[in-house]
């Protein structure tokens, strides 16, 4: 496309081919695509290819002539939002950035007036189809599903943060912009939002605010500064969805009880009501010592205070732990009964970190008790440690 290397020129300050992102990587290979291409891969656009429909263009499933490989291909509306510059945006950073957790752009199409994209077809579609969308015949997600995808979705914002040279915040996290490959396996998708992260000596980036209502953090929204922990703070809120099944934003609830933030974080005071909060769907199938974590690790993501929220890479950490330590059905069963917690001598465990100790030690037998033991209390303790401070270990964005 004439010009498209210039425009990315001017949108990243030099050449793609310049950037540090791709240093020492080679980058994704983007191809262009006809239009007559991308209509025949479509059989011209009909309605039955059609798999989705956002607030920027429409998706249609198609497969493309010598390619091994279904696609999904995104016509950008000719008068909508999304204009040129967040489409060069979108194929300059899924150009450059490469990620098991991030959706895989294989090219695009920009012929007269035409914006396409073409991204690898992932076939369980979005996470909020299988959250709030569920058709009544399918199985609602399962507690260890919901942990992967979480975990999954925060090494993908973990790697934009920390790996990606230059940073990138995302400013788009929401359950439709993931999307689920076989196996429940997620990427993040549409990076038309997305910015280059502050320089060394910044602790910002200045921007018109864009993203979605319910899960923009509150200083960003007012602002417009936007720091990596805008995007932990959506995380939050996506956590907080995937633990409870309920919407980021509900504009049925009445004022004060509209986003989600507002409804749960009252009851998060105590920790007796924890279990209210998870999604009934789940019928009580979760440990509930990940519940715990989860709630306060969600808690954390979304705190008013910037600079108290966890960085990505230390919220991967702790949904590794949690991964690690998934709900099983039988050792449940052989535990002691819900909300009844005693120790091997009898006495009643209270705090959440000693609970720790005491699931970990169940769920999983083949595991060494000392280490398991060991693993749970370091979890606990710098999870305490930071919810003690207020703020990150290493908060300095
Ligand atoms: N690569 C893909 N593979 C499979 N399905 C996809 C793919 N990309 C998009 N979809 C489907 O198309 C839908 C619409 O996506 P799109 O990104 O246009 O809008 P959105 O994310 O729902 O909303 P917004 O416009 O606010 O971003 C998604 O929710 C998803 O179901
Ligand atoms: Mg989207």
């Amino acid at each position: 496309m004439p010009g498209l290397t210039k425009n990315f020129s001017r949108l990243c300050g030099s050449k793609p081919e310049a950037s540090a992102a791709t240093d020492g990587v080679e980058a994704n290979k983007t191809r262009t695509f006809t239009f007559r291409e991308l209509a025949t891969a479509t059989n011209n656009f009909r309605q039955e290819s059609l798999i989705g429909e956002g607030g920027f263009g429409t998706v249609y499933k198609g497969k493309i002539e010598g390619l091994d490989q279904v696609v999904a291909v995104k016509m950008l509306n000719k008068n909508g939002l999304q204009g040129n510059k967040e489409f060069l945006v979108e194929v300059l950073m899924l150009s450059l950035l490469r990620h098991p957790n991030l959706v895989n752009m294989i090219g695009y199409c920009a012929e007269g007036d035409q914006r396409l994209l073409v991204y690898e077809f992932l076939p369980l579609g979005s996470l909020e189809r299988h959250l709030h969308d569920l058709p009544p015949d399918k199985e609602p997600l399962d507690w260890n599903t919901r942990m992967k995808i979480a975990c999954g979705a925060a090494k993908g914002l973990s790697y934009l943060h920390h790996e990606a040279q230059p940073p990138v915040i995302y400013r788009d996290l929401k359950l439709s912009n993931i999307l689920l490959d076989e196996g429940f396996y997620p990427k993040l998708s549409d990076f038309g939002f997305a910015k280059f992260g502050p320089g060394e000596d910044k602790s910002h980036v200045s921007t018109r605010v864009m993203g979605t209502h319910g899960y923009c953090a509150p200083e960003y929204a007012t602002t417009g500064k936007l720091t990596m922990k805008s995007d932990t703070y959506s995380f939050g809120v996506v956590l907080l969805e995937l633990i409870t099944g309920q919407f980021a934003l509900d504009p049925t609830r009445g004022h004060g009880k509209k986003m989600i933030v507002d409804r749960v974080l009252p009851i998060l005071k105590d920790p007796k009501n924890y279990p209210r909060l998870a999604d009934p769907r789940l019928k009580g199938q979760f440990p509930e010592s990940s519940l715990h974590h989860a709630l306060e690790l969600a808690s954390m993501c979304v705190r008013e205070n910037a600079n108290a929220r966890p960085l990505m890479k230390e919220v991967v950490l702790a949904l590794d732990y949690l991964v690690a330590h998934p709900y099983d059905p039988n050792a449940d069963k052989d535990s002691t009964k819900r909300g009844v917690k005693t120790s091997e001598n009898g006495a009643d465990l209270k705090s959440p970190e000693k609970e720790t100790i005491e699931v970990g030690k169940k769920l999983n037998s083949t595991i060494d008790r000392e280490q398991a033991v060991a693993e749970a209390r370091k979890w606990g303790e710098s999870w305490r440690d930071m919810k003690e401070k207020g703020q990150s270990s290493s908060c300095n964005s």
